[in-house]
């Protein structure tokens, strides 16, 4: 039985990688962090199965920022497999703790590294969460591995590092060290703050009542969005390879936040009309189609034949999406579509999920929780 070592299991990814590996005969190692509330709630099906917790998946306390804790844990769990996926993911975020999201981003694949070899693991293949946001200011349209990079936040930033370390570590030390640059992959355990789950359960939100509108910020910014389990049997992939490398997934697909807006609210039946410019930028419902609204619920599974109307507070002409500048970046990342090439020819990788597919599952996701637990 093969074991893996996986930080940042409580997240979108580390969720979908332990899955994937316990179905595939791994025993997985997750490190958590401790906190004031639960933060487990993406594991908390693993966690609540007798065969698999403490039998398939173990969990251990741990902080990429403590190495002193990674050197033992390293020692204890001997891994044949490390992904390194815990991070402060949050490119906004990163401009109002620069110094902790290097801390982590950066300086904790290092203190990984390190601890790779003092504790002397000569065997163990190393998994780092690279980032289509290491391209930026992109100088080539599509990205590939070989397009220079250019960071526009210090999330960017810290993540180059990053990337640059699993080359160094990997050329100077003989390493088994490997950077998967992933484009933006979603799901419905997709964080809440980021644009497409904020998107998604605020329409759900919105049409049974609960919310009066969305606020975005940059409404024309471009990304290449495919499926995080995808992503994650990628992640696998790329440590399956036969030799140390880097490799880039993505869709070869982008869309706006403008279009993933429209889309989302189209799967409920409303078409939205766009009014004004800029910040004064507003979303108006132009025409309701309860049909179609009952048609996504209906065949999401818990809820055929389930008796929906739209709350009566939705009506034609409402502002239901607005821009709020607070959610602009200082550097804005303008536009990400990647060229998956390269994973497609040496891991037989592809993203088979697209936006419309994609878009559809989130929405159909929030729509139950809304109407399963109210909120
Ligand atoms: P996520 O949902 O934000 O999860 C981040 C994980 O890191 C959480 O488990 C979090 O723990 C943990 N973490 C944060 N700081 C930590 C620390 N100091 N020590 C230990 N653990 C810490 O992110 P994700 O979307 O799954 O992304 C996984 C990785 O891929 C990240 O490195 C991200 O930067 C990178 N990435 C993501 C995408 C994407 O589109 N999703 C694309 C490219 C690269 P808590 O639960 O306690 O907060
Ligand atoms: N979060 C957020 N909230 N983003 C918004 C909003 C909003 O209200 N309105 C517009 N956007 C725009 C952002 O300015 C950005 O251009 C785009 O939507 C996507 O933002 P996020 O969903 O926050 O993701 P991201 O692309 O910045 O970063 C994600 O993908 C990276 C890979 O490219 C994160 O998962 C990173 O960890 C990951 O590396």
């Amino acid at each position: 039985m093969k074991k893996a070592l996986i930080t940042g299991v409580t997240g979108q990814d580390g969720s979908y990688l332990t899955e994937i590996l316990v179905e595939k005969g791994y025993e997985v190692h997750g490190i958590i962090r401790r906190s004031s509330s639960f933060n487990t709630a993406r594991i908390d099906h693993l966690y609540a199965n007798k065969e698999i917790l403490n039998k398939k998946m173990f969990l251990h306390y741990g902080d990429l920022v403590d190495t002193s804790n990674l050197n033992r844990l390293l020692e204890k769990i001997e891994p044949d497999e490390i992904y390194n996926l815990a991070a402060q993911s949050h490119v906004k975020v990163s401009f109002e703790v620069p110094d902790y999201t290097a801390q982590v981003d950066a300086l904790g694949t290092l203190r990984f590294l390190d601890a790779i070899r003092e504790v002397g693991l000569k065997k163990v293949k190393f998994y780092q969460a690279s980032t289509s946001e290491l391209f930026g200011k992109v100088q080539e349209i599509p990205q590939s591995e070989k397009t220079p990079f250019y960071p526009r936040s210090p999330y960017g930033v810290a993540k180059l590092y990053g990337y640059w370390i699993i080359v160094n570590y990997r050329e100077a030390y003989n390493i088994f060290a490997c950077n998967g640059i992933l484009f933006n992959h979603e799901s419905p355990r997709r964080g809440e703050t980021f644009v497409t789950r904020k998107i998604t359960r605020a329409a759900a939100r919105i049409v049974t009542g609960l919310q009066k509108n969305l606020l975005l910020g940059n409404l024309d910014a471009k990304r290449d969005w495919g499926f995080a389990p995808e992503y994650c049997e990628g992640m696998w992939r790329i440590l399956q390879h036969e030799k140390a490398d880097d490799f880039l997934l993505a869709t070869g697909e982008t869309h706006t936040v403008r279009e993933f807006t429209e889309k989302t609210f189209a799967e409920l039946g409303i078409e939205i009309e766009w009014r004004g410019g800029a910040e004064k930028e507003k979303g108006l419902i132009k025409k309701i189609d309860l049909e179609k609204a009952k048609s996504l619920i209906n065949h999401s599974g818990n809820y055929k034949n389930y008796h929906f109307e739209f709350s009566s507070e939705v009506k034609k002409g409402d502002e239901i999406v607005g821009v709020d500048p607070n959610y602009y970046r200082p550097t804005e990342v303008e536009l990400l579509i990647g060229n998956p090439a390269k994973a497609e020819k040496e891991l037989g990788w592809k993203a088979k999920t697209k936006f419309e597919e994609l878009v559809r599952l989130m929405i159909k996701s929030d729509m139950d929780k809304v109407l399963r637990r109210g909120y």
